[in-house]
């Protein structure tokens, strides 16, 4: 291909380039509809519960009474991690950060399961069972053994969201607090192909094993214009500290071109359906467990931002009430982006089974902007300015 036709083929974060087809997950991101296999997220959110639309976004379809019974019983069954898994959480510094722990964690279970049947469904499904089961397990031992305490193990009288709360908090949740908790995961479950998306993808079509997959999905969930955005948005709120703050913190903000956290997404140009449901949840949330001060201040930014960033499209996004549902349920700050990768790897794993479907390695092409040929130089000859 030419240089020119390269350029103007190029599309800087691959924006608006279509890269596969896929069945699981589909934006209408002008209209804010969400639907996973084509059912609407409100839906989802009111009616499933984690682990039946993780099937559903993984198998295409609802799963029938049986086969929901049998995935949440496989999934109850293999929450335990292995000793070694456990001592490995045991050696990582206690201030490292969770999502660090969870990669390194994630990757480790490839050495304890074979890879060579990767295209068959039994394969498939023990392996979505196992990262599905293990991956709060881990992230929950990390939190305990940073705080100098050995890990709790999961209990098999608490369902999946309930039981991670259990081990994080070592206090059995109230019901309410574990439905909402498990509403928010269904909230972050899948969003198309996302960079932690694309990421398991590229990974996948080298025919690597899940674990793997996940690994490098958990890497890329981790940074702040991701995932880690959930991290900074309460951060912000601090920063603002008060509702009539708002305004003036967006004028400051906007005037130095700092991004606000927890708006904009390159998908919506109107409110992100799963901020409007995670807002409601907070009201949910607060109603019964108490207010939080700094949601006044956060509904105050959002109406600041409907002038200023509005009519570029730009509103609030999931990671913007997220993090105030989180820290009512008692999850500290750097635990928010783990627990969108409990979720997340739900469509982590629909894609990897997706792409092996129809795989073809990822590989595209570069413009080229370095130096032409030229020759060698030694050492005694050679003078640049680099900072090295
Ligand atoms: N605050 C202020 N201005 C913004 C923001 C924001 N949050 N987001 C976009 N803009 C402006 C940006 O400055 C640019 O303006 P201009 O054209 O005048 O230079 C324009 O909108 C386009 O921005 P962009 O960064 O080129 O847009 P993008 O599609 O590449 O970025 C984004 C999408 C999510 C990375 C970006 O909106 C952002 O950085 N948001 C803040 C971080 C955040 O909340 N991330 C979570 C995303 S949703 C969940 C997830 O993916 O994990």
């Amino acid at each position: 291909m030419s240089k020119e036709t390269s350029e103007i083929l190029f599309r800087p974060g691959l924006e608006g380039v279509p890269v596969t087809h896929s069945a699981i997950c589909d934006i209408d991101g002008l209209n804010g509809n969400l639907t996973y296999r084509g059912y609407p997220i409100e839906e989802l959110a009111a009616h499933s519960t984690f682990l039946e639309t993780a099937y559903l976004l993984i198998w295409g379809e609802l799963p029938t009474q049986d086969q929901l019974r049998e995935f949440e019983a496989q999934v109850q069954m293999h929450r335990r991690v292995s000793f070694r898994v456990r001592d490995m959480l045991k050696c990582f510094p206690a201030t490292g950060h969770p999502m660090d722990a969870l990669q390194a964690s994630a990757a480790s279970l490839g050495l304890f399961y074979s890879r060579r049947a990767i295209d068959k469904p039994q394969y498939i499904y023990d392996a979505v069972v196992r990262l599905i089961a293990k991956i709060p397990t881990m992230v929950a031992a990390f939190q305990l053994i940073r705080k100098g305490q050995d890990p709790i193990q999961p209990r098999d009288d608490l369902a999946y969201s309930a039981n991670f709360l259990y081990m994080l908090t070592e206090r059995e949740p109230d019901p309410l607090a574990a439905r909402i908790f498990d509403r928010c995961l269904i909230l972050h479950a899948e969003h198309s192909l996302n960079a932690s998306t694309f990421s398991a993808r590229v990974t996948a079509s080298t025919l690597t094993d899940p674990y793997a997959v996940v690994a490098s999905a958990v890497g890329t969930l981790a940074g702040p214009l991701h995932g880690g955005a959930n991290e900074d948005v309460l951060a912000m709120l601090e920063e603002i500290e008060k509702a009539d703050g708002a305004g003036d913190f967006l004028d400051n903000a906007i005037s130095k071109k700092r991004k606000i956290m927890g708006f904009g997404h390159r998908e919506y140009r109107v409110k992100d359906p799963r901020a409007s449901i995670l807002q409601c949840l907070a009201e949910e949330m607060f109603a019964r467990f108490g207010k939080d001060d700094m949601y006044e201040v956060a509904t105050a930014l959002e109406e600041e931002a409907s002038t200023r960033l509005g009519p570029k499209g730009i509103y609030p996004n999931v990671d913007f009430y997220s993090g105030l549902v989180y820290r009512k349920l008692g999850i500290p700050r750097d635990l928010f982006t783990p627990v969108f990768a409990i979720s997340r790897v739900a469509g982590w794993l629909a894609h990897w089974k997706e792409q092996l479907g129809a795989n073809r390695i990822f590989r595209p092409s570069q413009i080229y902007t370095g130096a032409q040929k030229r020759a060698w130089l030694p050492l005694e000859e050679r003078s640049n300015s680099i900072d090295a």
